[in-house]
C-alpha cells in the first residue's frame, strides 16, 4: 500500500483561523490527542504553517496545507509551491478539493502536475474526489470518480497517497451520505484504486461530525476522515479521533 495503512483523522480548516484561534485550539487539544491507533493530521491556512509546526509537532499531530501550486518558485504571484510546504514542516497537501475545483476551476490536467510536484519535493497528496447531487441523482457517480481518479493513471504507485471521497453535497450542508451509500462508494473507490495499481488508503468527507463519525469510520473501505467544520473546535475533533480509535481497536 502506498503509504501509511493507519486510521487517518484529517482536519481541514479551509479558510479559517487567525493565530490567537489557534493556539487557544491547540491548549484545548490536551496532552495526547493522537492515540496509539490514529494518525491525526491537521491543515490550517498557509499563514498559520510556520508558527504551529512545533506546538502540532509536540502533540503528534501532522502538518498539511489545503492547496499549493505545481511549481517550485518563480512568478506566480499568490501562490504558494511544494518547497515552501515542506520549508514549513508540512508532509500533507490537500489536491483536487471540490472547493478548487468549484470555485478556482481546476482541472485534472492541472491536479495531475500538482500530484507530480507534490511527490517530487517529498510531500504526500490527499487527492479530493467528489460527486455534485446531480451526478448522483442521474446515477454518474461513479462515472465522474473514475474521471477524477484517472489523474492517477501512469503515475508510480510506491509514492505516498491517501484518497478522500467528499460527496460534494454533503460539504458543509449536514447531510452525510448513508452508511449504504458509503460502503458501496469506498468499494468502488478502491476497485478504481486497485485497477489504476495504487492500493491506498481511503478517507470519507463530508458533514463528519462527533455524533455521526462512529457509524461513518466503521464503513467497511473507510480508513479515516477528512473533517471540516467539527475539525474547527477542539472537543469536537477529539471526538472523532476517539470514534476512530474505537473503531480501530
Ligand atoms: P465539512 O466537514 O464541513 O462538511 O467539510 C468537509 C470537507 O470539505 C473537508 O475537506
Amino acid at each position: 500500500m502506498a503509504g501509511s495503512t493507519r486510521c487517518l483523522i484529517a482536519g481541514n480548516w479551509k479558510m479559517n483561523g487567525t493565530l490567537q484561534e489557534s493556539l487557544s485550539f491547540i491548549h484545548d487539544l490536551g496532552e495526547n490527542p493522537a492515540p496509539e491507533y490514529v494518525e491525526v493530521a491537521l491543515m490550517p491556512p498557509f499563514t498559520l504553517l510556520h508558527p504551529l509546526a512545533k506546538p502540532f509537532a509536540e502533540k503528534e499531530v501532522c502538518l498539511g496545507a489545503q492547496s499549493m501550486y505545481c511549481e517550485a518558485r518563480g512568478a506566480y504571484t499568490g501562490s504558494i509551491s511544494p518547497v515552501m510546504l515542506r520549508d514549513a514542516g508540512c508532509h500533507y497537501v490537500i489536491l483536487g478539493h471540490s472547493e478548487r475545483r468549484d470555485i478556482q476551476h481546476e482541472s485534472n490536467t492541472l491536479i495531475r502536475k500538482k500530484m507530480d510536484a507534490a511527490w517530487e519535493y517529498g510531500l504526500e497528496p490527499i487527492l479530493c474526489i467528489g460527486e455534485h447531487l446531480d451526478d448522483r441523482e442521474c446515477g454518474k457517480t461513479n462515472e465522474v470518480l473514475a474521471d477524477q481518479l484517472s489523474v492517477l493513471e501512469g503515475l508510480n504507485a510506491e509514492h505516498p497517497l491517501t484518497v478522500a471521497y467528499e460527496p460534494v453535497w454533503a460539504i458543509g450542508t449536514g447531510k452525510t451520505a448513508s452508511v449504504e451509500q458509503v460502503k458501496e462508494t469506498h468499494a468502488f473507490v478502491h476497485a478504481e484504486l486497485q485497477r489504476l495499481g495504487h492500493d491506498c488508503r481511503v478517507l470519507y468527507g463530508g458533514s463528519v461530525n462527533a455524533g455521526n463519525a462512529e457509524e461513518l469510520l466503521a464503513c467497511k473501505g473507510v480508513e479515516g476522515a477528512l473533517v471540516g467544520g467539527a475539525s474547527l473546535k477542539a472537543d469536537s475533533f477529539m471526538q472523532i479521533i476517539e470514534a476512530a480509535n474505537s473503531a480501530e481497536n
